[in-house]
């Protein structure tokens, strides 16, 4: 922040003057040790895993081999209900190369231990979704593995596929503020309005894939990995062996998305079962097809809005209802519902808030973790809302925005408070300007230009208590040539290992080339919680930190590596600290539910073709702040590619489901945006740091995927054509032009 109390933005890499603030927290910025060497964080540091990925020298999970190694195939449900009569499988009994499991293998309990332990890990009798898992199969011969035939017998019985009509409930909430009745009652305008998302494919490059590897009378799993400790936790309670007979390493992984958030624990579950009957390393690694079919998907949502507003466009009553599709199993779902609702409100003030939510059973794969985690589909709803009611009071809405946009001190849908931090107003105001959107909007009327806008926020870390329940923890050790990072957390194409090196070398005031990160192996690393809620360099960054400054203490002026020579290796361990102040209790959803918001603002401008109905967007400005960024190339490479990942659900990604299944279940008619579907960026990164943040760094990883959805929809209701439905496909979009027509 420069004197005047504004975000300074990156650029020139100069340090950024700051204070100790008047809570007398330190100011870990401050260089703690003389001279100090140029700095680390705030510069375009390359990737630490750059020259292994792009030599090909990186070793993911199908680059393995281990003596001895034969292949495992899940059997699958053809049908999204019903009860299995029997199966028959000649496999076994015509090759004695052949491995089969069944229910009746698994040690302990039939689960994938997750939050309500409902899922099991193979069917036993009745089947709740298409492609569930009910058999596997292991085999040295690939050819030979899917050439086996098994005959499955099922009970078909009328399976539940719209969550709308879904009355099986497998989770409900409430957030109440004020009274919403008598402010509905009392409102100049009530605006109402129904929004819905689709499922989106998180399509990371490298599909899942484990190989589990018998030994020490337990099992290893190496992985394309998320979390690995949540592996681990599966695996227990799967198995019934102790944690030093379990052991979880990360490969080499292409990317998550939230796609290797629970889904990992299920299938190294199912390798895990192969190895152990077989005593052989088995490799599972799904095809596109099977990836597409059988693991998670982002939520669909059905939100409505019934909000009450003043003349001048003060928001005075917001009464939401939500609607998740679960998927047949809860996996992750209450807390996806759960950070819907928390920003179903959108950055704005409210006093007087009722958000009923409810996520439902259906008869399809369980849907789970996505980038964003809620947030895209409900913010999508109260973005496209806002125009809504700019409209219906004849008011520009970019000033309803700035009008009821959350300020520093205000409290959110909850009864958080936000902190000095909270930058709503600049954003906007940021965007508003750089992309002219004013003479754009004005100019581009009636034309086949739009311009949409979205104001959003993301919390970043868990949800609550979360954190403080997790507990995760993160070390530093000295090595013969400097220190070397232990975290569980993992690095999957986001640059988090070289993030945490830059935390780590600034702190300590070594150059940055001193650093090494150890690879996530659970024998080698403490649990610093899951890869996941845009907190690995928040959360485990501060640990990280803090571990940094006390190893200073102890190395009292002396290099790291002759320290190490001197007494061998020295380790600091530190576990999560819980920001004093912050509460948040959850069963009546009242208090602070993140320790604090990156605030982004996106502006999409779009070009319609008025033959074929689609929609190609031009030009795109997102102005993002985010506390502090640790390597600005990195930042913006994860705002450009949260960009196009939003584009891809705003336009293009359209998850088909027949029969419960998805039908489009590979890459030549899933479409997601290449290179030539994206428009230019105009990225503009502010900080405002965080005094709870590694150098006053936020969440950054999924902010960027929430806006650009409501940006997309709102530049099209610009070009006439109203839709409350993502994605916006040309389809849809013929339909809403001529059923106005
Ligand atoms: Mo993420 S969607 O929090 O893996």
């Amino acid at each position: 922040m420069n004197e005047q109390g504004r975000p300074a933005r990156v650029g020139g890499g100069a340090l950024v003057t700051r204070g100790v603030d008047e809570a007398g927290v330190p100011d870990y910025h401050a260089p703690m040790i003389e001279n100090p060497p140029p700095p680390i964080v705030g510069t375009a540091h390359p990737r630490l895993d750059g020259y292994e990925k792009t030599s090909g020298r990186a070793k993911y999970v199908d680059d393995l081999t281990f003596p001895g190694m034969i292949y495992g195939r899940t059997v699958r449900s053809t049908v999204a209900r019903g009860r299995i009569r029997s199966i028959q499988t000649s496999a076994a009994a015509a090759d004695s190369g052949f491995t089969v499991v069944d229910y009746r293998d698994i040690p302990a309990v039939n689960v994938i231990s997750l939050i309500e332990d409902d899922q099991p890990c193979l069917v036993e009798r009745e089947i709740r979704h298409m492609a569930e898992p009910v058999l596997l199969l292991a085999h040295a011969d690939r050819e030979k593995l899917y050439g086996a035939e098994v005959v499955t017998d099922v009970e078909e019985s009328p399976a539940i596929l719209n969550y709308e009509v879904s009355d099986v409930e497998l989770k409900r909430l409430t957030i109440s503020r004020g009274d919403v009745d008598a402010a509905l009652a009392a409102a100049d305008v009530i605006v109402e309005g129904e929004y819905r998302t689709g499922h989106q494919e998180q399509l990371y490059i490298e599909p899942n894939g484990v190989i589990a590897v018998p030994e020490n009378g337990g099992v290893t799993i190496y992985g394309s990995l998320q979390c690995p400790f949540y592996v681990m936790r599966a695996l227990r309670v799967l198995l019934g062996l102790p944690d030093d007979k379990l052991r979880v390493v990360q490969a080499a992984t292409g990317g998550g998305f939230g796609g290797k958030e629970e889904y990992p624990s299920m299938l190294a579950s199912h390798a895990a079962l192969l190895a152990l009957k077989s005593g052989r390393p088995v490799k599972m690694i799904y095809d596109r097809g099977e990836d597409m079919l059988a693991t998670t998907k982002r939520h669909p949502f059905r939100v409505r809005h019934r909000t009450g507003v003043s003349r001048d466009g003060t928001i005075v009553a917001l009464d939401v209802d939500i609607l998740v599709d679960g998927g047949a199993y809860t996996t992750l779902t209450p807390v996806v519902l759960s950070r819907g609702a928390l920003h179903c409100g959108g950055p704005y003030r409210c006093d007087n808030v009722r958000v009923q939510g409810r996520a439902m059973m259906t008869n399809t794969p369980p849907n789970g973790a996505f980038r964003g985690f809620g947030a895209p589909q409900t913010l999508f709803a109260i973005e496209a809302h806002m125009e809504r009611i700019a409209d219906a009071l004849g008011m520009d809405s970019v000033a309803l925005r700035e009008h009821n946009a959350l300020r520093p001190g205000d409290t959110t849908i909850t009864g958080g408070t936000i902190g000095p931090d909270g930058s709503a107003l600049e954003v906007l105001r940021e965007a508003v300007t750089r992309s002219d959107y004013h003479a754009k909007r004005a100019q581009w009327r009636g034309t086949n230009r739009g311009i949409g806008l979205a104001l959003f926020f993301h919390g970043a870390g868990f949800t609550g208590d979360g954190e403080r329940k997790l507990a995760s923890r993160a070390a530093i050790e000295t090595t013969a040539t400097g220190v070397r990072i232990l975290a569980g957390t993992v690095e999957i194409g986001q640059g988090s290992h070289t993030t945490h090196a830059q935390i780590v070398a600034e702190t300590l005031g070594l150059p940055f080339d001193r650093i090494a990160v150890e690879h996530p192996d659970t024998d080698n690393v403490p649990n610093s919680g899951p890869t996941v809620a845009s907190r690995t360099c928040m959360v485990v960054g501060r640990i990280l930190q803090r571990c940094s400054t006390d190893l200073l203490e102890r190395l009292s002026g002396m290099d790291p590596a002759d320290h190490f020579k001197q007494h061998g290796p020295t380790r600091v361990e530190q576990e999560y600290e819980a920001p004093l102040g912050l509460h948040f209790d959850e069963v009546n959803y009242v208090g602070d539910a993140y320790g604090t918001y990156a605030w982004a603002c996106d502006i999409a401008e779009v070009e319609i073709d008025r033959d074929t109905f689609e929609v190609r967007p031009v030009h795109f400005t997102a102005v993002q702040e985010i506390g502090r960024a640790i390597n600005p190339v990195m930042v913006r490479g994860q705002i450009e590619g949260g960009t196009a990942q939003g584009l891809g659900y705003a336009l293009l990604e359209d998850v088909i489901m027949r029969d419960g299944g998805m039908a489009n279940n590979s890459m030549t008619n899933y479409i997601v945006p290449t290179t030539l579907d994206t428009p230019t960026m105009d990225v503009v990164i502010m900080e405002r740091p965080y005094r709870h943040g590694p150098m006053g760094a936020k969440g950054l990883g999924e902010l960027p995927i929430d806006g650009p959805a409501p940006a997309v929809i709102n530049a099209i209701r610009h070009l006439g054509i109203e839709l409350n439905e993502l994605p916006a496909t040309p389809e849809r979009i013929m339909e809403a032009v001529c059923s106005s027509e």
